[in-house]
């Protein structure tokens, strides 16, 4: 992992408005995002953690520019690529790419294996036909699948061979930056371990660059450089995975981590519980000030009226709350 950043996220917001009522009556705003900044190091996997419906997904489609952000830019060789209309997003769409929980999204059930990962290398013009079938098979080789299985279609497949295809076809435009949306969450606890290691032999053979978005923090401490925890559209804490999981300085993640067992049997005996109180407000209508006061165990006054600042500690350890000094 070098020190460049890949790409620079600064300010990123993205904002659903939604219509409410039966006949749509009354319109709303969902702030899925919220003032996110940090940097995406080149050849790292940084992941994001956070309850269902935090924003992580929206954090990776919106880096993606698969979602119009709504306000902030995300910097690619120097460029804020938010909001580029599909024209100018053409030839910086090989570089991005995404890998989601469920392969039927991606894959047309019509369409064979080969045709599937051959398709985004012709639609770049990346290979002429008479080379396609070879470079097919040398993807299907990377994600350790045999040449035959070009000839396949979707359903004739376990769901951890369909994953291997989605990757394959992820892979297909040699990306620098793949964001993985739950991409191994649906498998078996086996065939989640198989995968974790082929996206760890492809990002050290490829020099690629991970945004692993995913619920199971026991895979998120293995497979980390860096952990970024999100609540209710913001940004709680950033760092290496030593400092999130070793030093937690959010009261968020302190109660998010307090949730994961302990591999030893002795410190699981010791461990300290902290279950959070209250459910997670809408993102409709946010909490004011600091969106965890609700629920906070630390919370002051200050904490209801005013945004807590995002820092940096000294160490490249960012976090978003009053009660942390320094
Ligand atoms: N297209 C959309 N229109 C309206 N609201 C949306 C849309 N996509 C996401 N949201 C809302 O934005 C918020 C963030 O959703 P998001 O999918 O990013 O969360 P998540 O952290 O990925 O959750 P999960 O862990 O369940 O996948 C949620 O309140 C969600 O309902
Ligand atoms: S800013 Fe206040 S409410 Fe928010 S996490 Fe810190 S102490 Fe808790
Ligand atoms: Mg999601």
């Amino acid at each position: 992992m070098g020190a460049e950043p890949l790409l620079r996220i600064e300010n990123l917001q993205k904002h659903f408005p939604i219509r409410l009522g039966a006949f749509g009556e009354s319109t709303a705003v969902v702030h899925a995002l919220d003032d996110a900044s940090f940097d995406i190091i080149a050849g790292e996997t940084l992941s994001l953690v956070g309850e269902s419906g935090c924003g992580k997904s929206t954090t990776g489609f919106t880096i993606l520019n698969l979602h119009r952000a709504t306000g902030g830019q995300v910097l690619y060789k120097g460029r804020n690529i938010a909001g580029l209309d599909e024209k100018a997003m053409r030839p910086i769409r090989r570089d991005l790419q995404i890998v989601f929980q469920d392969p039927y999204s991606t894959l047309n059930p019509r369409m064979t294996v080969g045709e599937a990962v051959g398709e985004p290398m012709l639609f770049h013009k990346l290979v002429k036909k008479p080379e396609l079938a070879e470079r097919v098979a040398q993807l299907l080789g990377d994600v350790g699948l045999p040449p035959r299985f070009a000839q396949r279609y979707p359903h004739e497949l376990s769901g951890g061979q369909r994953q291997r295809v989605a990757i394959a076809r992820a892979l297909a435009c040699q990306p620098r930056f793949i964001v993985c949306d739950e991409a191994i969450s649906a498998l078996d606890v086996s065939i989640q371990a198989q995968i974790i290691n082929l996206l760890l032999d492809l990002q050290e053979k490829y020099g690629l660059t991970y945004l692993f978005i995913a619920h199971d923090l026991a895979v998120v401490r293995h497979i980390s450089d860096r952990v970024g925890v999100m609540y209710l559209g913001r940004f709680a804490e950033l760092g290496t995975r030593d400092q999130v999981f070793g030093t937690p300085l959010h009261p968020y993640t302190r109660a998010l981590l307090s949730a994961v067992p302990e591999a030893d049997p002795v410190a699981e005996r010791s461990r300290q519980r902290q279950v959070l109180e209250g459910d997670v407000p809408s993102p409709l209508s946010p909490p004011s000030g600091c969106r965890f006061h609700t629920r906070c165990p630390l919370a002051m006054d200050v904490c209801r009226s005013t945004v807590p600042a995002w820092r940096d500690t000294g160490v490249g350890h960012f976090v978003a709350c009053h009660a942390v000094p320094g």
